[in-house]
């Protein structure tokens, strides 16, 4: 990925810190979106340290100001965009009874609407630079296959994911624009720590069903998908525990 930019959103923590580190070890001059500048300059020198350069921009993905001002600054600074991945994201779980209007807006901010308004401003940017063209990586969720209990808004975010990613895939082609999603099982993440509990570091653990993958396992995948010839698509990856309760086995 050397001389290739990329913009990660949700780089200061977990999955997105995994795939901008894997993208800097890959020579990528990653850019890294998140609300945290501590968090996000510790990722940047993990980046830096990997063998890539960084450059972290912070913001909030609700605000369509604060995306319009990320993108602005990537063609300002590098003049191109190579990969885009939709990857900030919040948990949510409240039974649907007892879900307001307000909090289902909220949920559909982050995980749906902001990959919507990137999406959108990394298709005119890879639509109009030469060469022509680009990557958009969307993190999905097992939840697209199964959903968790009590979690309408999340899994509802991830479906849509699933036809964001496929209708920019049909559309893309006219212009060079692959899009591809990854749907993760249990990563070790800040949102791992609120969806099954304490975990502290990824591996087994009480029980074999308890399994947390690394944010480099996933990261492997992201960098597959960012490096396949131009005119392959690794479309969809489902990557999660093997023993992981989902959609495998109903036992
Ligand atoms: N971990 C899993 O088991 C798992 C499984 C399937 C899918 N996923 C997906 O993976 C993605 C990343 O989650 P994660 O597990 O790595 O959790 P995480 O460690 O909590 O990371 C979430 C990231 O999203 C960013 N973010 C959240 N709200 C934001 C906002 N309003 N504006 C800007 N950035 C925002 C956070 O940055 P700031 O807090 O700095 O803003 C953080 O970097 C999500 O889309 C999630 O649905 C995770």
């Amino acid at each position: 990925m050397t001389g290739r930019i990329a913009i990660v959103t949700g780089a200061s923590s977990g999955i997105g810190e995994g795939i901008a580190t894997a993208f800097g070890a890959e020579g990528a001059t990653v850019v890294l979106g998140g609300r945290r500048p501590a968090e996000l300059d510790r990722v940047a020198a993990a980046v830096t340290a990997a063998g890539g350069k960084a450059l972290a921009l912070p913001g909030d993905v609700r605000q369509e100001a604060d995306i319009l001002k990320l993108f602005e600054t990537v063609k300002n600074t590098f003049g191109r965009l190579d990969v885009l991945v939709n990857n900030a994201g919040i948990t949510a779980h409240k039974p649907i009874d007892e879900m307001s209007l307000e909090y289902w807006n909220d949920v559909l901010a982050v995980n749906l609407t902001a990959p919507f308004l990137a999406t959108r401003e990394a298709v005119k940017m890879m639509k109009a630079q030469k060469p022509q063209g680009g990557r958009i990586i969307t993190m999905g969720s097992v939840s697209q296959k199964t959903p968790r209990p009590d979690s309408l808004a999340y899994t509802a975010t991830k479906h849509a994911l699933h036809g964001l990613t496929h209708q920019v895939t049909r559309d893309g082609r006219a212009y060079g624009v692959v899009a591809s999603i990854i749907h993760a099982g249990s990563t070790l993440s800040g949102f791992t720590r609120q969806t099954v509990g304490a975990v502290a570091k990824a591996g087994p653990g009480p029980t074999p069903q308890q399994y947390v993958m690394a944010a480099s396992d996933v990261a492997r995948i992201a960098v597959l998908m960012a490096t396949l010839p131009d005119e392959v698509n690794l479309f969809e990856a489902t990557i999660l525990p093997n023993q992981m309760p989902s959609f495998i086995d109903r036992g």
